[in-house]
């Protein structure tokens, strides 16, 4: 098992290893005065671990009950959250009392935003089962829900208390999901780090993961500890986020996966600053051939002034221009702000 510290305001940590499920109970008990909990999961994962989760968390003395929400991103909703809120009022869950992730991506945000905000903050942590949670969602604090205006629009930084990324849970994903989370270690080997994007290029199996979950992790420590609020260098952890939203909002959150829009995002964003010469030649040549080797899509399927059209409802929008992450060559990163009147010109090999 490794364990890495993350140094935020209020540091925690994140335990990566086997059969975390298992000892989730003392895990909590330990770093939690309290001895309530409420477990929030969703309508795939709950049926393969809610019931020993819950059932570690009271053989450790606590109280626990789970919360079941519908998978998939719809979740990620304020009318789910209000559910939520309805229900910890109901049931008379105060400010003592924790909230429990048990989930990927959607589960993590909406737990961390309806803890952020119930009762003006409630403390929370996770169990992340999916790949895509165990190397980013999981960590960092970022919270979100997601409006018809688009993807987390609406949501607050709120640390977990713990994170537990169980390795033994990768093993029920669907492997389109495994792929998905793929394409964001494949992003942290591109903008940090050339030694796991080599790794990954070599291709990475179910024996590695507890080094690749465990370094993606410290990779997102380095950016989060120096930059928690994302004012600025964290925002390198967008790389393929821009264009990728707008990838993902065209397919309605529904025909492409978060990992599979950032995949394409990537491409794009490679591809257009090869040509202007901020990015490295070849790059985008290696970031096909790392990311195909998971199956992930790397041709974008919508014209690309579509997707700039997008693009530009994105919260990383600054005044009149956009934030890029460029990666000058594998393993660093920097941002370039775009102008919008000019992002067609960069734009403009996709548009032809
Ligand atoms: N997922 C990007 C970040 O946490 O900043």
């Amino acid at each position: 098992m490794k364990t890495i510290t993350i140094h935020t305001g209020e540091s925690y940590r994140v335990l990566v290893g086997h059969n975390l499920i298992g000892s989730c109970g003392q895990l909590v008990k330990t770093l939690f005065p309290g001895n309530r909990v409420l477990l929030i999961t969703d309508s795939n994962v709950g049926p393969l671990y809610a019931e020993r989760t819950l059932s570690t968390l009271r053989s450790a003395g606590l109280t626990a009950q789970a919360y079941p929400v519908p998978a998939g991103e719809g979740a990620k909703s304020l009318s789910v959250a209000e559910g939520l809120y309805t229900f910890l009022i109901e049931h008379g869950y105060t400010r003592g009392d924790l909230l429990l992730a048990l989930g990927g991506g959607v589960v993590t945000d909406l737990t961390g935003f309806v803890a952020a905000t119930y009762q003006r903050g409630v403390a929370f942590a996770g169990i992340a089962t999916s790949l895509l949670a165990q190397v980013d969602a999981s960590v960092g604090g970022k919270t979100a829900v997601n409006i018809p205006a688009g993807k987390n629009l609406v949501g607050c930084f709120w640390q977990p208390k713990l994170v537990l990324c169980d390795l033994d849970t990768l093993s029920t994903l669907p492997e389109r999901e495994f792929s998905g989370g793929m394409a964001e270690v494949i992003k942290y080997g591109a903008i940090q780090s050339e030694e796991l994007f080599q790794r990954c290029a070599a291709g990475v199996g179910p024996g590695d993961m507890e080094e690749v979950v465990s370094a993606c992790v410290e990779l997102k420590n380095q950016v989060v500890s120096v930059d928690e609020r994302d004012m600025g260098a964290r925002a390198v952890l967008n790389f393929g986020h821009t264009l990728g939203h707008g990838i993902e909002k065209l397919g309605g959150f529904s025909l492409h996966s978060h990992g599979e829009s950032v995949a394409m995002g990537m491409v794009l964003a490679s591809d257009a600053f090869e040509r202007t010469g901020d990015t490295a030649s070849g790059t985008t040549a290696r970031l096909v051939a790392c990311l195909s080797r998971y199956g992930l899509p790397t041709q974008c399927p919508y014209p690309i002034h579509e997707v700039l059209q997008e693009c530009t409802k994105d919260k990383k929008r600054t005044g009149d221009s956009l934030n890029f992450v460029v990666v000058p060559k594998i393993g660093t990163a920097k941002t370039k702000l775009v102008p919008i009147d000019a992002l067609n010109a960069y734009f403009r090999k996709e548009q032809a």
